[in-house]
């Protein structure tokens, strides 16, 4: 296991801060309630709904990318940001279903016309959008850039087996995004934790199938396909519970706050047992802990920015409000941030 990549509140001098200052979320149309997917697979509203607290999830259509969905999320948080697409110095967008394998933060940055911006893509499943912030954060506070969009954007549906009960019924697809901008005074992230396990990977993964195909003479190539999405769903499900309120004390404590602080809790949208568990650990009462498992399932990535931009739109999370997210999955890894929105 690595050593936890940690920043103590206050431990570093930073010249600048970071500021969380608009989201946003793009709108798929198509929905595959529970009672379908009991069409196409040996399952039942019942069994998906009592252990998972999922009722339907969103399926992008021909028309959805990507590129599409993640450049609506990314404008709408541009938007509410008081700020246009020419303004953003930098996009980071977390996938693991690219619309091409070369990365698709270009694709975005093409799509919403942020003609001055870099773009690239970071990969780290469900741990995705924790991680981009993060990484986001480091450009901002050592100055280089000013304006970031963070993009979470996964279109799972294009890695799940539609046999196989155990797996289709968690996913769905969506994008969510967020914008951070420089400050002078002040630091909105708090702290934050960033760890991985590689030893567990053949837990939760999209392996890479690879066929000899002979070139000439003794040489030959590996080419091949992407697997479907396979997991121990038992195995996963103990390695969230464990480490995400273990993740969430330390980041907690290095910003100097208690589980009492916290106005919001924002985990990855695996599932509700998850959420109910890890609230109940560290003492959260269930209405500070924030869930769209009925109507999304598990977007990978996109589902922290899509619940947050979900309770910022109703309005729930105000300006100044302590939140607490956390990201966890395939790797495995696993990461918290603790942030005041706004
Ligand atoms: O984003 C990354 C993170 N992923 C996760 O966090 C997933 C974590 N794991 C989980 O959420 C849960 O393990 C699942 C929801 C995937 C499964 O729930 P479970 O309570 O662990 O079920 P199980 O795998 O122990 O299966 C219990 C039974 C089995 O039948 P038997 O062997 O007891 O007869 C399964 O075959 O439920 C059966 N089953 C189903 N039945 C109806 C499994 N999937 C289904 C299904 N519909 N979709």
């Amino acid at each position: 296991m690595t050593q936890p990549m940690t920043q103590p509140a206050g431990a570093f001098n930073h010249p600048f801060g970071v500021a969380f200052i608009g989201s946003g979320s793009a709108k798929l149309g198509t929905t595959l309630s529970n009672e379908q997917l009991s069409q196409v697979v040996e399952t039942s509203d019942e069994w998906i709904a009592s252990r998972t607290g999922i009722r339907q999830r969103h399926i992008a259509s021909a028309a959805d990318s990507i590129r599409s969905i993640g450049g609506e999320a990314a404008k709408r948080a541009i938007a509410q940001a008081n700020l246009t697409p020419a303004d953003i110095d930098l996009i980071i967008l977390a996938t693991s279903t690219p619309d091409d394998l070369f990365g698709s933060a270009c694709q975005i940055q093409a799509e919403i016309g942020a003609t001055r911006s870099v773009a690239f893509d970071i990969t780290a499943a469900c741990s995705g959008f924790v991680f981009a912030l993060v990484t986001a954060a480091q450009f901002i506070r050592s100055g280089v850039y000013k304006n970031v969009v963070v993009v979470g954007a996964d279109i799972l549906s294009r890695l799940t087996d539609w046999r196989d009960r155990r797996t289709c019924v968690l996913f769905g697809d969506g994008a969510g995004a967020i914008v951070m901008q420089r400050c002078e005074i002040g630091d909105r992230l708090l702290s934050f934790e960033m760890h991985s396990d590689g030893s567990m990977n053949d837990c939760l993964n999209a392996g890479y199938q690879t066929e000899s195909v002979a070139l000439i003479d003794d040489i030959t190539t590996q080419t091949g396909h992407f697997n479907t999405v396979t997991m121990n769903g038992r195995e996963v499900y103990r390695f969230a519970v464990n480490r995400v309120p273990e993740v969430l004390e330390k980041s907690l404590f290095h910003a100097g706050l208690s589980t009492d602080d916290i106005d919001w809790l924002i985990l990855h949208q695996a599932n509700q047992r998850i959420l109910d568990a890890v609230a109940k650990r560290l003492g959260i009462p269930a209405e500070k802990v924030v869930s769209n498992m009925a109507k999304h399932g598990n977007t990978d990535a996109a589902s922290i920015p899509i619940a947050l931009d979900e309770w910022v739109h109703a309005g729930k999370v105000k300006s100044g409000d302590t939140l607490a997210l956390s990201g966890f999955g395939a790797g495995l890894s696993w990461g918290a941030a603790i942030l005041k929105w706004g």
